[in-house]
């Protein structure tokens, strides 16, 4: 993994990333403590990997904290940031990188629940622990971002819908946030090869990860996502608070 930041970027600074146990939320964890950051790592069920990943990162000479929260859950959101708050006082970044929604077994609101309902609810309880010159980065796909105006695969269409809601919530907090001196950014990617979603997409639509590939003309990896999300973490926020990673030409206006 070649990293985005330069050694010391982040040094001093703490910033927690929600559904960092794996894929793009950890890689993006990884980057962040190589820039020097402390780190804060939140998962829902793996443990195991989290923690796996907090010594690995204890190991570059920063301090992490482990906490397993579901963030469906304002009891145990509100329990994480205490722990937050006791372990460092306070947080310059947070990356709102957690999502779901294709799990089975859940309820039929889940997917607007975690997307939408959670996302908007890790900010309210993170608020009072941000402050001037913090940033909050919200993770999101292509195929929800422009779910609007570009169609999408039939299996992923309620998550592309419930993010685009949360998107669209967590910007209603801009102006908000940018009052108290928090900067706000969007990073949306198109599908990212080797992940579970990607993978339970092609199962459906056997074919689809070659289409995107072709239309896109590459198709980023995890690590490369996320270094995307590392730079949105510290690179000046665009006007309208988007950064939009790889080849958008294939999807239509907001
Ligand atoms: N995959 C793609 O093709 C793709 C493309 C563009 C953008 N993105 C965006 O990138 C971000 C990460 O995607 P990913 O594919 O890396 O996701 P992933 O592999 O499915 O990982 C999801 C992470 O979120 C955590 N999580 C899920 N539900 C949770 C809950 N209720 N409470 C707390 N944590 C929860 C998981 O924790 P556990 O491990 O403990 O379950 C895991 O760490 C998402 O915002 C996604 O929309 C993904």
């Amino acid at each position: 993994m070649s990293q985005p930041l330069p050694a010391g970027t982040l040094a001093g600074r703490t910033a927690l990333v929600t559904g960092s146990s794996r894929g793009i939320g950890a890689d993006t964890a990884r980057y962040l403590a190589q820039a020097g950051a402390n780190v804060v790592i939140n998962f829902r069920n793996k443990a195991p990997r989290a923690e796996k990943l907090a010594t690995e990162l204890r190991a570059l000479g920063v301090q992490v904290l482990v906490v397993g929260a579901d963030l469906t859950d304002r009891a145990s959101v509100d329990e994480m940031f205490a722990a937050v708050r006791e372990a460092f006082g306070a947080l310059d970044l947070l990356v709102l990188n957690a999502s779901g929604g294709m799990e089975g077994g859940m309820a039929a609101d889940y997917a607007l629940t975690l997307n939408r309902d959670a996302q908007v609810g890790v900010l309210d309880a993170a608020l009072p622990l941000l402050s001037d010159g913090s940033r909050v980065v919200f993770v999101t796909s292509h195929q929800a971002h422009f779910i609007r105006t570009t169609p999408t695969m039939p299996e992923y269409e309620p998550v592309a819908l419930s993010k685009r809601a949360g998107e669209d919530a967590l910007r209603d907090r801009i102006p908000e946030l940018n009052e108290r001196g928090i900067d706000f950014v969007v990073v949306s990617g198109d599908m990212i090869e080797g992940t579970i979603t990607a993978t339970l997409l092609e199962r459906a639509n056997p074919g689809a990860i070659a289409d995107r590939r072709e239309s896109a003309g590459k198709l980023y990896n995890v690590s490369e996502f996320a270094a995307e999300v590392a730079l949105a973490a510290v690179e000046p926020i665009p006007s309208d608070n988007t950064r939009l990673v790889g080849d958008t030409s294939s999807f239509g206006g907001e």
